[in-house]
């Protein structure tokens, strides 16, 4: 079973190496390694569904507007991302599925939902992976790939890794790229809930698969968000 706080698999240590931390400005230094302290993993649990419900909400909000209708996004997700997250930390199957968050500092960062041996073809589903808006591009997605893919791995060695991601939204395409995943598919997307209304025309899924989970199961160390000052 994999222990997510601290584990030498996840990573260790702090976000800087020691030459990043001497040439930050000392009072620099000090205000981003307190505001950057390395993300902290762990499965959740029923207590967690309000905070993963809002910050799902609120990365659909964002990301899928143009794929998602805007009566949807503007009113029920929150309430409806809530009762999906109900139904699946009530009482989650350990054996069929794993949700990982990433916390600092009591706030929720990011989190990443995998299905076990959810296709015949392309093994485990991610099946969403958000990372607040504040935390992007600092590792911490890569981080959560790397934490879905190793409860894959350990669960079945030999298992695929595969993500549907709208057809719109290039930018996590460039992140499934980046983490050597291959587009083998195109599909029209899922309504969310099953109600056809909450689309907003008739949008495009894309398959995003690596043949073995392993390779994604190394992480990278987290790095200072872009756009944070780093003196040189
Ligand atoms: C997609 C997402 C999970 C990636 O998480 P992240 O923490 O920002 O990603 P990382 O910092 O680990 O990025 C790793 C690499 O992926 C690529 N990448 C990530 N975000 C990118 C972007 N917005 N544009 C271009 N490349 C990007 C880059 O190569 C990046 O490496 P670099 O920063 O050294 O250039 C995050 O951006 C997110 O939550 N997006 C909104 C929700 C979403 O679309 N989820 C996917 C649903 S299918």
């Amino acid at each position: 079973m994999v222990e997510l706080v601290d584990t030498p698999a996840l990573g260790a240590g702090g976000p800087f190496t020691p030459l990043e931390v001497r040439v930050l400005s000392p009072a620099l230094a000090c205000a981003q390694v307190i505001a950057t302290t390395r993300p902290q993993l762990r499965l959740a649990r029923p207590a967690d569904v309000p905070r993963i419900a809002r910050l799902h909400a609120e990365s659909w909000r964002r990301h899928y507007r143009g794929a998602y209708a805007d009566a949807f996004l503007d009113g029920d997700v929150e309430p409806e991302r809530r009762h999906e997250w109900s139904r699946r930390l009530q009482e989650p199957d350990r054996g069929r599925a794993a949700t990982i968050l990433a916390e600092q500092g009591g706030s929720l960062l990011g989190f990443v939902h995998v299905i076990f041996d959810d296709d015949p073809t392309w093994g485990a589903l991610v099946d969403n992976i958000h990372v607040a808006v504040a935390g992007q591009r600092s590792g911490l997605g890569t981080r959560l790939m790397a934490a879905a893919a190793e409860a894959v791995f350990e669960r079945e060695p030999e298992s695929g890794l595969y993500v549907w991601v709208l057809e719109q939204n290039t930018l996590a395409q460039a992140f499934y790229e980046a983490r050597g995943g291959r587009c083998v598919e195109r599909a029209p997307a899922a309504a969310p809930g099953g109600v056809a209304e909450r689309l907003a025309g008739a949008p495009f899924k894309l398959r995003y698969a690596w043949p073995e989970a392993e390779a994604l199961a190394t992480a990278a160390p987290l790095r200072p968000p872009h756009g944070l000052p780093v003196s040189r």
